[in-house]
């Protein structure tokens, strides 16, 4: 049985740092070492961080480290490049990382020796099929060339195609269409579909099982709304193709296999983006910037795997969060993008971190009741959030830590857009940080200050940049998880929601026997089916 948490030495010599620190001020920290600001950064794979406007000393970094240490973080990162089945409540390897390994690369020892092999091989089906439709070479069953794209799956078989495509928009061809329906929700499928020639749209279904419900009951209405006019089901194979594990369950929806690009029960689906679930990515892009996304996934998979700790981006920022988290007791952590094209970016971190860190039993099976483990992620690009939330965020009662993420060159320059859009970064941590005193008898003008936020920066948005961003929270949360001894890698927590929607469902008809359920879903029931 492992050790609890808050039983380690290590976490104890951080909570009585805790008491002796806490109340230190940034103002004060930053005067007495001058060099804090330089110092305390960090580089790799193109994304500087700085992290000196954290409520930090040298000696709560030792002692994060330190406490990483004792939690086996080395071992566990070791662990799961070499393919270990650290997702040990589903026995299954986590091998997000081969996705993106170069050609050739052997993994470390890997415990899924072949993995590279049909990697490549589904890279390979991945870019031709995206070559061919870019060329407008893929005709729709009337000889018609494709020229909408329509997404359909949910959580990581939506979330990071859609961020993927609205991040790296500016580098995507433009004559493509692209959409993504989600939700089950009708209004969905209806809008993303509103204006579209079937003749000329192809859907690809994304579902790593096969079996989620919105998905499949999206999928179906996309059959029938393109054989409406197609008329013909041998239609399907022009206009349908599948991205999943699940060969049978895609023959069984009428998707020849030779349509399907397949992955593995070692990619969990939040952590997807950079298998064939990029599909949509791929022909938005190419195959070529594809690959360089891939590439500054696997420069951060570097990082993560040798840096020492104290210089290891995803390290120090899984630290910190534990730092607020487990000591000053903050809530959540909010993402601030300040770049249209990473509108999407904190919706897809709210699934990568919290369907991760939301756990509530140890790795040894052990109810957690002495600690917290992961906190709510949020976010919105700025400056909109400024004139939004941001006043929570500065004089509200609640410690909101915060990322910072901006580029030095713009993707559309437009006269001095780009620098009132930094100079805005550069002033929202300073103000946090440093605040300001309220002149004489208002106070409401106050501004306490000592607000922490990481600043991360790199050249340009880049499909490598967005792979080492992503890369850079994914192994984050990784280092979260090792020291909340937690299984970051399954999501029981949906499965009780879905069963009870299926068993609720046959109720919501008119003339079926009302269940005998407690009173309130009973009452609600009553009221749906009496209009
Ligand atoms: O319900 C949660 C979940 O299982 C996510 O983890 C997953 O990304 C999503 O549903 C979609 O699953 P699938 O790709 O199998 O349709």
């Amino acid at each position: 049985m492992t050790i609890m948490l808050t039983d380690r030495p290590s976490f104890q010599a951080l909570e009585a740092h805790y008491r002796q620190i806490h109340q230190r001020h940034l103002r004060d920290l930053f005067a007495e070492d001058p060099a804090r600001g330089e110092r305390m950064h960090a580089e790799a794979a193109g994304l500087y961080l700085d992290y000196a406007k954290n409520r930090i000393t040298d000696e709560t970094l030792r002692l994060l480290v330190a406490l990483a240490e004792d939690c086996g973080l080395r071992k566990r990162i070791d662990a799961m490049f070499r393919g270990d089945k650290i997702n040990l409540t589903e026995e299954r390897s986590v091998l997000h990382t081969a996705l993106r390994a170069p050609r050739g690369k052997c993994l470390a020892a890997a415990a899924v020796p072949d993995a590279g092999k049909p990697v490549q091989r589904v890279l390979g089906h991945m870019a031709k099929f995206a070559n061919q439709l870019r060329a407008g070479e893929w005709l729709g069953f009337t000889g018609k060339p494709i020229c909408n794209i329509v997404n359909i799956g949910i959580g990581g078989s939506d979330l990071g195609p859609v961020m993927a495509y609205e991040a790296l928009r500016r580098y995507s061809k433009r004559q493509l269409n692209f959409r993504f329906v989600s939700n089950v929700d009708g209004t969905d499928f209806k809008e993303a579909t509103r204006g579209l020639s079937p003749e000329k749209t192809l859907f690809i279904v994304a579902s790593k099982t096969f079996t989620t419900l919105e998905t499949l009951a999206n999928a179906e209405s996309a059959k029938q709304w393109a054989l409406k006019k197609l008329r013909d089901p041998a239609a399907v194979a022009r206009h349908f193709v599948a991205v999943s594990t699940a060969a049978e369950e895609v023959t069984a929806f009428g998707i020849d296999t030779k349509n399907m690009f397949g992955f593995w029960d070692w990619v969990g689906g939040r952590y997807s983006m950079d298998s064939a679930i990029g599909l949509s990515t791929m022909i938005a892009i190419g195959p070529k910037h594809f690959l360089e996304m891939l590439d500054g996934f696997h420069a951060m998979d570097e990082h993560f795997r040798t840096a020492p700790f104290d210089r290891n981006l995803p390290v120090l920022m899984g630290l910190l969060t534990v730092w607020y988290n487990n000591f000053f007791g903050a809530q959540t952590v909010a993402v601030l993008p300040y770049d249209q094209y990473l509108k999407r970016f904190p919706a897809y971190l709210q699934q990568l971190t919290m369907e991760s860190s939301g756990k509530g039993v140890t790795l040894d099976g052990e109810a957690i009741a002495t600690y917290q483990t992961g906190p709510i992620f949020w976010g919105e690009p700025g400056t909109n959030g400024q004139h939004s939330f941001y006043q929570l965020l500065h004089q509200g009662t609640k410690l909101v830590p915060c990322d910072f993420i901006g580029f030095r060159q713009a993707l559309n320059p437009l006269g001095r857009h780009h620098d009132l859009l930094m100079a805005n970064v550069f002033a929202q941590s300073k103000a946090l940080a440093f605040g300001q005193e309220a002149p004489a008898g208002e106070p409401y003008r106050n501004f306490a200050g000592n607000r922490p936020s990481n600043t991360i920066l790199a050249e340009r948005l880049t499909p490598a940049i967005l792979g080492a961003l992503v890369a850079l929270y994914e192994h984050s949360v990784f280092t979260q998880g090792v020291v909340w001894n937690i299984n970051p890698f399954d999501q029981f927590g949906v499965q009780l929601g879905k069963v009870l929607a299926q068993e609720i469902l046959p109720s919501l008809a008119r003339d079926a026997p009302l269940p005998e359920d407690d009173s309130s879903t009973v009452a609600l029931l009553r009221w749906y089916r009496a209009g």
